[in-house]
């Protein structure tokens, strides 16, 4: 582990996977700065700053207690690479060293959005300018327990909504995610690649469906959606168009086995096993429980 005492700023700190890194850092003895648009709130904790990816007035801030590692989750947008792109260079100019990016597993190198800041940060790493790693993250467990739509359908009408038909996800546990986050952002040796974090056991969400009924011991249903259908479901729900179209495409991928694989990152770079579906909804099961 890097002995620096250097705090390391987490954009999206307080979301699904930042959070985690926070508190893992913190547990290990390391100081998180947590960044994201609500730290600006009046309840804000002494290690939580305000920031704003689409307000650069905001991005100073964090650099008065001067972080050398940086854990990047961007904006939920389909330009979101620009602005990364723009703080990248202003944080190097500020100090920052170390550059820890958060992709996602459908997205390669030079890919859109994330995949064109990977490319950006692989391409300082050649040169020597930063050291740096990507994690590619598939579809996390958390998305049950943390994300709206599906904890509303699970707990009120006891059904999960895809577009993905048989097609299997090795589902993936943010704790896990974290975990080899901490280690890219603090060990000795720079990472300098990527890693692809994939969970321990392929799934389907008909397979989901049945281990949520056993952990709840009530009947959960997969309803197979066309890629249209739940394009406009998403819509229904309020989500932008573009939005809307890019996560049922992401469905269909999944269908024709774009996430039908695994591998053993987690454990390589953590040294523990990641955790299995049914563990973390055993550990979350009264979220779907009608009060
Ligand atoms: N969910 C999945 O299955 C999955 C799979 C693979 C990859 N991913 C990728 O993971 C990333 C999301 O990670 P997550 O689920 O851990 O995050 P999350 O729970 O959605 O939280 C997003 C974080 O970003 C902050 N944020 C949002 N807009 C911001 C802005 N304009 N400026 C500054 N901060 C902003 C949020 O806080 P405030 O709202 O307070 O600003 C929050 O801390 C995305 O890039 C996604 O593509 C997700």
């Amino acid at each position: 582990m890097s002995s620096s005492s250097a705090p390391i700023l987490i954009l999206g700190g307080t979301g699904t996977v930042g959070s985690r890194i926070a508190s893992q850092l913190s547990s290990q003895g390391f100081t998180p700065i947590i960044a994201s648009r609500s730290n600006g709130s009046s309840d804000r904790q002494p290690n939580s700053v305000k920031f704003d990816w689409l307000d650069s007035t905001t991005w100073s801030e964090p650099f008065s207690r001067a972080p050398k590692s940086v854990y990047l989750i961007g904006p939920p947008s389909l330009e979101g690479d620009k602005p990364m792109i723009e703080f990248i260079d202003y944080a190097r100019s500020r100090g920052a060293t170390r550059f820890v990016l958060q992709s996602a597993s459908s997205i390669e190198a030079g890919g859109p959005t994330m995949g064109k800041v990977h490319a950006y940060l692989r391409e300082l790493g050649q040169r020597g300018e930063v050291e740096w790693a990507v994690l590619r993250p598939t579809w996390f467990q958390n998305n049950f327990s943390e994300h709206g739509h599906h904890v509303r359908s699970i707990r009120d009408e006891s059904k999960i909504y895809s577009a993905t038909g048989d097609g299997k996800i090795p589902w993936v546990s943010a704790d896990d995610i974290a975990a080899v986050a901490v280690r890219a952002l603090t060990s000795e040796d720079p990472p300098n690649t990527e890693y692809l974090v994939l969970g321990p056991e392929l799934l389907s969400y008909g397979e989901i469906a049945e281990i949520l009924s056993e952990v709840l011991g009530r009947k959960i249903v997969h309803v197979d959606m066309s890629a249209t259908e739940l394009q406009q479901r998403h819509r229904d729900f309020g989500m932008p168009e573009e939005w809307a179209r890019m996560l049922s495409a992401m469905d269909t991928s999944i269908k024709f086995g774009a996430e039908n694989r695994t591998n053993d990152v987690v454990f390589s770079v953590t040294g523990a096993a990641p955790r299995r579906f049914k563990d973390y909804a055993q550990s979350v099961r009264d979220v779907w429980v009608k009060p």
